[in-house]
């Protein structure tokens, strides 16, 4: 009709304005808060960025003790919780498990309704961070048929969270300070990407005045696609499927193919027309994992390799593909321990944090309102309607 702008995908869309994250895609430049994320990969630690994210400002010493400690309350679930998951088949996955819990913490926090009162918000935040892991985990118990293990506050959020997941009550569980520094780069990593599919969600959820916890059920159901977050699982499956390097040449014939549906997972972004810095950082992170571990996974090779052929291919240089943090990711989740069906499970824990910032960002933002796209019609016009038995 000429009177909407139209932007499938939102590709040229500002839904809104923000202060959390900024993106030069062009150039590879990722900031949070103004801190290059190589700086926080590196330095900070996952419940600092946390902070930030939340809060605006690096906590001071004592910000930080509080905000550690005050999470730290948050971490258990109420008991009735664990009874969904007995509804779940042992077998389903675990992102459909966290949907569908997640979406039921609503139900357990009706004081969160008030999403007006910031204090409110603040404490729906808390609990969305602290209970994140302790959901996550209990995912995977599920799964793997082990008994539920509650929170050890005495452990860092990472620490616990790997405890959580691979501890058993019959033994001591001794959490490896290079698996807890490498698990909690990679939520630092994944904390927030301002208005990607899975926050705009949030976002557009929220915009309504829903329930936080539901809002975050949506954006799980968003993050799931193989499009977004369900790309490192997708790309450790489509390495392992690749094998050996001597395969890799097929596997870019079929990502150029315009018939074949097939691309390289961990491959391309709608922002980054650069190298992902992310992707950088995680490179860097499998090497120290895996040497730490004393882990030798052949696939690391094939993706150094699928690196250096895809980058140095004209279709992927033309396109400006590069990998993107999903690429490298699942080769240091895997020699962790985890199932590839729990990768993007980490991705929704570590993004919570990003999500929650940027609703409570939206609600205090008094240009915001409800979320709605128009559209361009080109169905029929009016026409009449026939009885069924004139049909
Ligand atoms: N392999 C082969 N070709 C590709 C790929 C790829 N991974 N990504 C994009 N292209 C091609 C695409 O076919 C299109 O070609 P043409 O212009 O000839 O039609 C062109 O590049 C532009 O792609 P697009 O789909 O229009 O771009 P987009 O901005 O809509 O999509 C993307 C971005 C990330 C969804 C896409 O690159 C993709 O599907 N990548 C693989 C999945 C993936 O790794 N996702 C993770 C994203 S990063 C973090 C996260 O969100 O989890």
């Amino acid at each position: 009709s000429g009177r909407f702008t139209y932007d499938p995908g939102f590709t040229s869309t500002a839904s809104c304005e923000s202060k959390i994250t900024y993106i030069d895609g062009d150039e590879g430049v990722l900031l949070h808060r103004g801190y290059p994320i190589e700086q926080l990969s590196e330095q900070s630690s996952f419940m600092e960025v946390a902070y930030l994210l939340l809060r605006g400002e690096l906590p001071t010493p004592d910000e930080h003790d509080d905000f550690v400690r005050t999470i730290s309350r948050h971490t258990m679930v109420h008991e009735q919780l664990a009874m969904f998951y007995r509804g779940f088949r042992r077998d389903a996955h675990p992102m459909a498990i966290m949907c569908g819990v997640v979406g039921a913490l609503s139900a357990f926090y009706h004081d969160s309704t008030d999403i007006n009162d910031p204090a409110q918000r603040l404490i729906a935040s808390h609990r969305l961070i602290a209970k994140m892991p302790t959901i996550a985990a209990m995912a995977y118990k599920y799964a793997v048929g082990q008994p539920f293990l509650y929170p050890d506050n005495s452990l860092s959020y990472t620490g616990n969270f790997l405890r959580m997941t691979f501890g058993v009550p019959a033994e001591q569980y001794e959490v490896n300070p290079v698996v807890e520094k490498a698990l909690d780069r990679i939520f630092i990593l994944h904390a927030d990407h301002e208005q990607n599919a899975s926050t705009s969600t949030v976002r557009l959820a929220g915009s309504s005045g829903a329930n936080p916890f539901a809002c975050m059920a949506a954006g799980i159901a968003c993050l799931w696609g193989p499009a977004h977050g369900g790309a490192n699982e997708a790309a450790l499956n489509m390495l392992r499927e690749i094998g050996r390097p001597e395969r890799i040449p097929e596997f870019i014939a079929r990502a150029k193919d315009k018939n074949d549906p097939f691309r390289l997972m961990g491959f391309g972004h709608r922002v980054y027309k650069n190298y992902d810095p992310r992707a950088t950082v995680m490179q860097k992170t499998v090497r120290e994992v895996l040497s730490a571990l004393g882990v030798d996974d052949p696939v690391f090779e094939v993706a150094l390799r699928l690196e250096e052929l895809a980058l140095s291919d004209d279709y992927f240089a033309e396109k400006k593909l590069f990998p993107n943090v999903d690429f490298y990711s699942g080769i240091i989740l895997s020699a962790i321990g985890f199932p590839t069906t729990m990768f993007t499970v980490l991705f929704a824990l570590a993004r919570t944090v990003g999500w929650v910032a940027q609703w409570n960002e939206m609600i205090e933002d008094p240009e915001q309102k409800i979320g709605r796209p128009r559209q361009l019609y080109t169905g029929a016009t009016t026409r009449d309607y026939i009885p069924l038995d004139k049909r």
